[in-house]
């Protein structure tokens, strides 16, 4: 079978090397790929994943037997809808279902009619009425920008002076373009967060392993947000009592809401929860994989990705035991120094040691050039290690990282430091 994976980052890299396990793949293309995932696929770096003319016309002239569209953009644009249309199978909700991650606003009305628990909140389209709102309410708050904004959309004042910047850098300096043209001003809510990715054809669902991420560029969660500096699984706040709770409550709600809107969500929907002391709440949807929960979530699973895949786009995951081993797994992202701010790129990414076989490097920001890999992303490389405990993926993920190197090397030192003490108590 010849595959088409749409995207460039380290979770298409984590879904390609797994694709690959199947024994009847021949060829996977990535568009645009990235320079490490050209070891294990073929890259098309001329086509970005916002280019949806050309990745059908690319589908189509490669016989291409199955497409996973990995990213938001796409997603967002219709890009299944048009591979359906050209009788191409893929993995991947339409664009009517992504509206679960590509508008805030579609996402808090559903979880308010259908009662899933969420945030209290309000849908603001004019500045004006939520300055005056802003006014009255207590602090910390939560301004989200509506639309998509690479991760970057969600604001924390923590006074009105903060507030009154958020509002006016959203819906008037618009820097999130039309992205920002309504708002949601939500309660703040504390506990741990949870990723909960799961596989849906609609109606079944498989959730997969549980995760933490680590959002913010500093230690001890400190500095900027980013789009995720470390992950480890499953998440040890994630008990089996809670994991039901979420089925119940949260999950088959929102799949079952989907179908009743008339958008039923089948590709991999992801549950961002904060276990609150009410009980687990949604914090935001996610129409696709996260990054870089899919490179500790993946190398869990037992039963074959592909298969997997198909049985979500045939409508038959019911029919299908979606296995994972028992183990857990790290991953410590390598960014490039600066980021999520301005950073150089083009530096040379030097691996001076083999890797032990728990460990795995997923490429997400770098470019093969005449003198080999360097650097082109925030984001450059992310090591996963896959053990029996936490304490020695830990430890095998830090210590492969170590033996990586490239000018301006930055990554956090407390991956999982959390965890581990939630796992001790
Ligand atoms: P999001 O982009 O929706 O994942 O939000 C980014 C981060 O903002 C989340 O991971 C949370 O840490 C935080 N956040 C979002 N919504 C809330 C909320 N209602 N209360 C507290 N923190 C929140
Ligand atoms: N790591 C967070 C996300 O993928 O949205």
């Amino acid at each position: 079978m010849n595959l088409l994976v749409v995207g460039g980052g380290g979770r298409e890299h984590a879904i390609i090397k797994k694709l690959k396990e199947n024994p009847s793949v021949e060829t996977i293309y990535a568009l645009p790929g990235n320079g490490g995932i050209a070891a294990d696929a073929v890259c098309v770096p001329e086509i970005g994943t916002k280019d949806i003319e050309a990745i059908v016309a690319f589908a189509k002239a490669h016989s291409i037997d199955f497409a996973v569209v990995a990213p938001d953009d796409p997603l967002a644009l219709g890009c299944v809808d048009r591979l359906h249309a050209a009788g191409i199978p893929c993995f991947g909700p339409d664009a009517q279902a992504a509206r679960i991650e590509a508008s805030k606003v579609f996402s808090k009305n559903l979880m308010r009619k259908y009662n899933i628990p969420t945030a209290a909140y309000e849908v603001f389209d004019d500045p004006v009425k939520a300055l005056f709102y802003l006014r009255t309410a207590s602090f910390p708050i939560v301004i989200k920008a509506d639309g998509l904004a690479l991760g970057k959309g969600v604001l924390i004042p923590q006074d009105l002076t903060e507030a009154e910047n958020a509002v006016k850098a959203i819906m008037e300096d618009k820097v999130f373009g039309s992205s920002g043209n309504q708002i949601v001003v939500e309660e703040f809510l504390t506990g741990p967060e949870v990723s909960v990715l799961a596989f849906t054809d609609g109606t079944a669902i498989a959730p997969m392993v549980s995760s933490m991420d680590h959002k913010r560029a500093g230690d001890d969660d400190t500095g900027l947000n980013t789009g995720g500096m470390g992950t480890v699984a499953p998440n040890p706040y994630y008990t089996a009592e809670i994991a039901q709770l979420c089925m119940d409550t949260i999950f088959l709600p929102t799949l079952a809401a989907m179908r009743a809107e008339g958008c039923p969500f089948k590709g991999c929907l992801y549950f961002g929860l904060m276990l609150t002391p009410n009980g687990p709440k949604v914090i935001e949807y996610n129409c696709r994989f996260g990054d870089p929960e899919t490179q500790v979530v993946l190398p869990l699973l037992k039963t074959d990705l592909l298969t997997v895949m198909q049985a979500v786009e045939n409508e038959t995951l019911s029919s299908l035991q979606v296995e994972w081993l028992d183990e857990t797994a790290a991953c410590v992202i390598l960014a490039s120094g600066g980021y999520p701010a301005s950073y150089e790129k083009g530096k040379r990414i030097h691996f001076s040691a083999a890797l032990p076989k728990n460990v795995t490097v997923y490429h997400a920001g770098d470019k093969l050039t005449d003198e080999g890999l360097v650097t082109s992303g925030g984001r450059v490389l992310g090591v996963t290690a896959t053990a029996l405990s936490l304490e020695e993926a830990l430890n095998d993920a830090y210590a492969a990282a170590e033996t990586i190197y490239f000018d301006g090397v930055y990554l956090r030192h407390d991956i999982g430091r959390r965890a581990l003490a939630a796992l001790i108590h």
